[in-house]
């Protein structure tokens, strides 16, 4: 092996069966594609080192060769305990010219079924460049960029600067659960060693995109309490992300997710889905794609009516929890499916999580719950047997289903999403006086830039506005079509 190559995989034997699943994938993600094609000359990535903390699929494999084939450097680690697949995790380390003796890939750092605290250590792996520096003769520890997905490394990054500041990591609370437990562990570990490290790791970070609807809430959070350290852009916040990955994108994976982990038919059941934003969206259309009726939770008076105009009935949980077959939570919120919601509804019920963490579902309350018993079903599957005598299906462990039961979001939608990950990696990296301390979104005309890369895979044939009708429009014939008001 690469005396240079740093890795931690399940098993790099299975990278041929990942490097198979690629080489398809790649024929259904155009926009990367065309981003390779595009800059595979002038290389405008040269001298990025990317931390890149995202699911670590076969379609993110093909984001992870994208960066690499524009000149960047990358170290991954998986944004979930569950969601990695080891043959692509394989695959990006051994690397379409290596082979598992002698890997020349990309250094990875994910398993399916990590540990929380391993799942931190191996976030941390991403910010040790030190092999690289001595590679290289370069005077840095750390990446230029982030690539996040849920903000834990931005978490990481910000926690540990926040800590070297006080001088020390704050002891472990009992109310902390095992995952703050295992970040403050690694913390204190990095304090140890060296009290600069991550001041010194924030001070070159040129910024970070981040991917997701519940990242892009704490960047907002660390920006409003003025405590964000580098420039962040939202990926989330373009269209052709939320409003394709967070809804066509759970259509498919969602019903993929369920079916793999239980095999149950979903016509005629009754699901109920927490929240009616993107995802809530998506999930409803997928169940009731499979004829079950579909009743919504919602607190915005806005979604809730959304929800009711598409013809289904909106109440709370609790008020028909005793009817409910599958119960699927997609807000991003925190314990909006409560032990006693649990406890109400039918013997054998399906429960699993699709929004990005497992505090969805109250999974720790039904740990302490006396006289409730966990079998295991096969991984990734539970069974609860419940005191009253009623048992659920636990997905995942409360944790997203869509990528602990299934793989995720298919190639063409996520060709989406990633595109505008490296659109965004791009503006930060090549035009970063653009990009001050502050969280940002892509220009319009680029979000229509990734659409129109993925309209003749589909042969899709625009319209073309005459030079008339652009005028009495206001807009430009080539775009951008709408005021960034505009709500889609
Ligand atoms: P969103 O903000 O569009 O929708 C969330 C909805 O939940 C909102 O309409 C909100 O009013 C509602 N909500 C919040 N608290 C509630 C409560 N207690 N009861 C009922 N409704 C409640 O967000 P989006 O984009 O739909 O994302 C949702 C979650 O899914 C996020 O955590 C996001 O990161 C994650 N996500 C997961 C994906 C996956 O592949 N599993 C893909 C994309 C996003």
């Amino acid at each position: 092996p690469s005396p240079t190559l740093e890795y931690q995989v399940a098993d790099l034997d299975l990278a041929s069966a990942g490097r198979h699943q690629i080489r398809l994938a790649e024929q259904e993600m155009p926009g990367l594609m065309a981003l390779r094609e595009r800059y595979a000359e002038t290389k405008p990535l040269t001298g990025a080192r990317v931390a890149g903390s995202l699911h670590m699929t076969v379609q993110t494999a093909v984001l992870i060769e994208t960066l690499v084939a524009l000149g960047a450097q990358v170290r991954w680690a998986s944004c979930n305990i569950f969601s990695t697949q080891d043959e692509a995790a394989a695959a990006v380390v051994v690397g379409p010219e290596g082979t598992p003796d002698d890997p020349r890939g990309v250094p990875v750092f994910a398993w399916k079924g990590e540990t929380v605290e391993e799942y931190w250590d191996l976030a941390d792996r991403i910010f040790d460049w030190s092999g690289e520096a001595v590679a290289e003769g370069g005077d840095y520890i750390g990446p230029t960029m982030i690539l996040d997905d849920g903000g834990d490394a931005s978490l990481l990054v910000h926690k540990g600067v926040q800590f070297e500041r006080a001088g020390r990591v704050p002891e472990t609370k009992d109310e902390d659960g095992a995952e703050m437990r295992a970040l403050l562990n690694v913390l204190r570990r990095s304090l140890d060693r060296d009290p600069q490290r991550w001041t010194r790791i924030a001070q070159d970070i040129r910024g970070v995109s981040e991917e997701t609807t519940t990242g892009v809430h704490r960047l907002h959070e660390w920006d409003r309490d003025g405590e964000l350290l580098f420039p962040a852009i939202s990926v989330n916040d373009s269209v052709t992300k939320s409003k394709f990955d967070n809804r066509y994108g759970i259509r498919h994976s969602l019903v993929d997710g369920i079916n793999r982990a239980t095999d149950v038919l979903i016509g005629g059941k009754t699901a109920y889905v927490v929240g009616y934003g993107d995802v809530g969206k998506g999930a409803v259309d997928a169940l009731k794609g499979q004829g079950a009726r579909v009743i919504v939770g919602e607190i915005d008076p806005i979604t809730a009516l959304q929800a009711a105009m598409d013809g289904h009935q909106v109440v709370p949980l609790e008020e028909v929890a005793s009817q409910v077959d599958i119960l699927i939570t997609t807000t991003g919120n925190e314990k909006v499916v409560t032990v006693d919601d649990l406890l109400s509804l039918k013997h054998l019920a399906i429960v699993g999580n699709i929004g990005h963490f497992d505090t969805e579902i109250d999974i720790a309350g039904l740990e302490q719950l006396d006289g409730a018993e966990r079998v295991r079903i096969k991984p990734q599957v539970d069974e609860w047997q419940l005191p009253n005598g009623r048992s659920i299906i636990v997905l995942s462990e409360g944790r997203l289903l869509n990528l602990g039961n299934a793989t995720g979001h298919p190639s063409f939608v996520m060709s989406m999403s990633f595109t505008n990950q490296v659109l965004a990696q791009l503006e930060l990296w090549v035009t970063p006086e653009a990009y001050p301390v502050a969280v940002a979104t892509l220009p319009r005309v680029l979000d229509e830039e990734v659409a129109r890369l993925h309209l003749d895979a589909l042969g899709v044939r625009l319209t073309r506005l005459s030079k008339k009708q652009a005028k009495y429009l206001g807009v430009d014939r080539d775009g951008p079509f709408k005021p960034d008001a505009y709500r889609y």
